[in-house]
């Protein structure tokens, strides 16, 4: 076996060059396959979507799900948020909606123990990016943020998350630039978190669909 980094291989590296992405036009698939990776969702169910944007991927689950009972849209860019509001209120008429302009790894108040299902959909490895620092202060972040997203679940209740991830070359130390995260680093952010029962549900390439539980008891 080569002791090589992969891409130092020739061979490996002409096949992975520029195979690596999944590509913008692969996106919703991803996005399909998550909420196809969801259990049926109904009118007992509470719904929240984190880092909504626009509303994308609770409009799918809606379009999907129509008795949904409750659905509450978290985005801190309130333009995006009332645009996600107002494509949800079309999409599921008789649906308790609630909008809450807010951010997820800044120590704000968010309402604890209330979603049956938490889904994020592309939000922790831009946001990373975007606050630029270290890696080390990326994770910090997404550490607080994990937090967050498991206080916002019900014992019991289920993370779905989709992420594009670092490329298999892509590394760098903690005291380094922010970078996205591997696979392995994303899957041991999630179980330190306390997610339990995470499993990647969908993954082409560096786009990777996973879920995990919120425990019912804290061991
Ligand atoms: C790439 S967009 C994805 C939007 C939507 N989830 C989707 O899939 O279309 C990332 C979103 O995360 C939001 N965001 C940025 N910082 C955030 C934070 N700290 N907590 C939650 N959302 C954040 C951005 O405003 C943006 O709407």
């Amino acid at each position: 076996m080569s002791l090589h980094p992969p891409y130092e291989h020739p061979d490996w590296y002409d096949l992975h060059d520029t195979a690596w992405t999944a590509g913008s036009e692969r996106e919703p698939e991803h996005y399909r396959e998550t909420m196809l990776a969801l259990p049926p969702l109904d009118h007992a169910d509470h719904l929240v979507d984190v880092g909504a944007g626009t509303g994308k991927l609770a409009a799918l689950i809606a379009r999907s799900y129509p008795n949904l009972g409750r659905l509450t849209l978290i985005e801190p860019n309130a333009v995006k948020l009332a645009r996600a509001e107002t494509r949800l209120r079309e999409l599921v008429p008789h649906a308790r909606i609630e909008s809450l302009p807010a951010s997820l790894g800044e120590g704000q108040d968010l309402p604890a123990s209330v979603g049956d299902y938490v889904t994020v959909g592309s939000v922790f490895m831009p946001t990373m990016l975007l606050r630029g620092e270290t890696l080390a202060d990326g994770l910090a972040w997404t550490r607080r943020g994990l937090a967050d997203v498991l206080a916002l679940l019900k014992p019991g209740g289920w993370l779905y998350a989709i992420e594009t991830l670092a490329i298999a070359w892509e590394g760098g130390p903690l005291d380094g630039p922010v970078r996205r995260l591997q696979m392995r680093e994303w899957l041991a952010e999630l179980t330190s978190a306390g997610f339990e029962q995470v499993e990647v549900v969908y993954r082409f390439r560096d786009r990777v669909s996973v879920r995990g539980q919120r425990p019912f008891r804290r061991g």
